[in-house]
């Protein structure tokens, strides 16, 4: 990134959970912000969110009523990604699917119409960021840029080096993520780094519970939120990951760490029953249009 004074140009791919919450926080800070999506639904749905989102912080008295409006303007989407990238954009930040393969040919996609300074980062949870920078004309400029969920209230960003990854690369994805208003931490390429190996251990040991009659679901929630002094219980937590996005994890980590994060069968069930948690209000729990909690789980 060498933008001087003006905040970057960002890009962002994939207008899921994750990439409208990345899209509306670089819009928040200033940043001339581009959000790119194969599904016009999911871009509607985007902004929706930018919406909501901004409209709430006026009532709650965090933003002025003419402090929205600007916001939303530096917020564009568009369906193709050749209309957003240029030689102006500073960074690409990738939250597509949680597939290799698709991360890869989207990165590749992207680099090409970038110049050399721009920085290319995914938001991968769990994959290789050394594989998907090897797909790079320019490696060097490749790293993970790991946020968390809800994006605008969670503070971390993982900041994760691959084996390619620049020092430079590194410092600047560093400005970025304080820029954001995030508390940086870098941790090496290694599978899971160092929070979705933690989060997805306890969460698929909450399923085992669940399936060995241990608890009720809100009861095993509970158990972690009460007792262990956690935000959220592990199950209501994989909801709002996403079951799906959850399931990928593992089974990625199951390869690559072992036995020991094996999916349970009745996380695949809801999965494959298209339950994937809050977003489709349905998962462990059941959800309103809101995203609230309408009955206990079966
Ligand atoms: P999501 O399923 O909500 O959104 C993915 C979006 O990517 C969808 O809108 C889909 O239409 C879009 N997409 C798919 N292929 C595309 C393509 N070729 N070009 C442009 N858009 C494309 O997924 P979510 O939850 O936002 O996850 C995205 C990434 O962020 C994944 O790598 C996931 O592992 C990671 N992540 C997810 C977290 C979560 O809590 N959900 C937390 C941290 C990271």
């Amino acid at each position: 990134m060498n933008q001087g004074t003006r905040p970057p140009c960002v890009v962002v791919i994939g207008g899921g959970t994750m990439g409208r919450g990345i899209a509306l926080i670089a819009a928040m800070s200033g940043c001339d912000t581009r959000l790119v999506d194969v599904s016009e639904t999911q871009l509607k749905a985007a902004m929706e969110y930018a919406h909501r989102y901004l409209a709430n912080e006026v009532r709650r008295g965090r933003r002025s009523e003419d402090g929205v409006d600007p916001v939303l303007a530096r917020l564009q989407t568009s369906t193709k990604m050749s209309q957003v990238i240029d030689g102006s954009v500073d960074v690409v930040i990738e939250a597509v699917v949680e597939d290799l393969q698709v991360k890869q040919e989207v990165m590749t996609a992207a680099e090409a119409g970038l110049e050399d300074h721009a920085l290319v980062a995914t938001n991968t949870s769990a994959l290789s960021v050394t594989q998907i920078a090897a797909y790079l004309r320019n490696p060097a400029r490749c790293l993970g840029m790991h946020f968390f969920n809800p994006v605008p209230r969670l503070r971390l960003c993982e900041i994760v080096r691959a084996v390619q990854t620049s020092e430079e690369s590194i410092t600047q994805a560093r400005q970025l993520a304080e820029l954001l208003g995030k508390h940086a931490i870098v941790v090496e390429d290694v599978p899971g780094f160092a929070t979705s190996r933690l989060s997805a251990l306890l969460g698929n040991e909450a399923f085992r519970m669940l399936e060995e009659g241990v608890a009720s679901a809100e009861n095993i929630d509970d158990a972690v939120r009460v007792g262990l002094n956690h935000p959220m219980g592990p199950l209501e937590l994989g909801d709002l990951v996403g079951l799906d996005v959850r399931l990928a994890v593992l089974e990625h980590l199951a390869a690559t760490l072992g036995d020991r994060f094996r999916p349970t069968t009745t996380h695949r069930r809801l999965v494959a029953a298209g339950f994937t948690g809050r977003k489709a209000g349905r998962g462990v729990y059941s959800y309103d249009d809101d995203g609230h909690r309408t009955e206990s789980p079966g």
